[in-house]
């Protein structure tokens, strides 16, 4: 199907059609390559006829030492089909991978029976799915014991289902992204604000989104260096005055000698390293911030992320 049709045929159901640039993709997957030798990988939200997913990993097939690459796509209303390339008995790798195509009954859901089969023969999952499915996208990750890295939302942090997973170091933050721009392509129908959606180059600009993993990675282990104190500096940690815990409004001022609870931005999770702290908790309490020599305490919620809510907390202590 011609992108513009498939394009159309999604924007009638959900906002869902962002393609990822493969200079991104490049950008995190380097740090994942010794995974994926031997490998099974299934990008369940690719069409292969233009996801970068499905390209990087096709261009890449036997330089990573893939075992076999499988993809699978959406047609909101018709059979679709998968796209396979696996590898060659020895001797016979040579020049470019044969594909072979397979026709669905469905129409690629990544939910459906057929598609599960193939998950369940898979080892890693590798691709940027629908954000409105997104609770269930990971959930069947998890259900099926799959390794994965894939982009998503930065409010799923939030989410009751997902929160708990980053919490119990089951997932964790990739590398790119966080705190920063992410242009994916996609189409103009859309209803932007200003400044999102640039015509010439066919990009969205988006600052909430994130890689997400269970993969192991180097970053995991890397110690958030910290240089602030809190003894003698007690005025710049306000306490909450319903929790035990103090204010640490930016990453930079977490100290290193106090042994408490602290509530830091969400941007956090992007330097989390479980050795060196623990998670305790997000949103547990409508908290509120004494600010001193203000007569009103400001209220302090933990309800959501991002730029609209400068006060969104995830509460940590440092490990011994
Ligand atoms: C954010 S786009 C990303 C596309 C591609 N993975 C990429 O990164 O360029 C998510 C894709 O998931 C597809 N999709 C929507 N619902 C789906 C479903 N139930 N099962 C599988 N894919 C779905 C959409 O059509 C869309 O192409």
């Amino acid at each position: 199907m011609a992108r513009n049709e498939s394009l159309h045929k999604a924007s009638v159901a959900k906002q869902d059609e962002f393609y990822t640039q493969i200079a991104d993709i490049e950008r995190e997957l380097v740090h994942y390559e010794e995974h994926f030798r031997d490998k099974v990988i299934f990008c369940n939200c690719d069409d292969p006829a233009y996801s970068n997913f499905w390209r990087y990993f096709q261009l890449k097939f036997y330089q990573l030492g893939l075992n076999k690459l499988v993809s699978t796509h959406f047609e909101p209303n018709a059979p679709s089909y998968k796209m396979e390339i696996v590898r060659k008995e020895r001797g016979e790798q040579i020049g470019i991978p044969d594909y072979v195509q397979t026709p669905l009954k469905g129409n690629g859901d990544f939910r459906s029976e057929e598609c599960i089969e193939i998950l369940e023969e898979a080892d890693i999952v590798v691709t940027n799915p629908p954000f409105s499915l997104f609770r269930e996208y990971l959930a069947q990750l998890i259900e099926y014991e799959k390794k994965f890295v894939i982009i998503a939302p930065l409010n799923c942090v939030t989410y009751k289902e997902v929160f708990p997973l980053f919490k119990g170091n089951r997932i964790w933050c990739g590398y790119g992204f966080l705190g920063g721009n992410a242009y994916f392509a996609t189409e103009p129908k859309y209803d932007y604000a200003d400044g999102v959606y640039d015509s010439k180059t066919g990009l969205v600009k988006f600052r909430n989104v994130l890689w997400v993993t269970n993969l192991d990675i180097p970053k995991r282990h890397e110690e958030l260096s910290l240089v602030k104190q809190y003894c003698g500096h007690e005025e710049n940690y306000p306490k909450y005055d319903n929790y035990d815990a103090i204010e640490v409004g930016k990453l930079v001022d977490i100290p290193c000698d106090y042994d408490g609870v602290m509530g830091v931005p969400i941007t956090f999770l992007d330097k989390y390293n479980p050795e060196q702290f623990e998670i305790l908790d997000m949103n547990p309490h409508f908290f509120m911030l004494i600010q001193r020599g203000e007569p009103k305490p400001k209220q302090l919620t933990l309800k959501s992320i991002g730029a609209k809510d400068p006060y969104a907390r995830i509460l940590i202590r440092r490990k011994s």
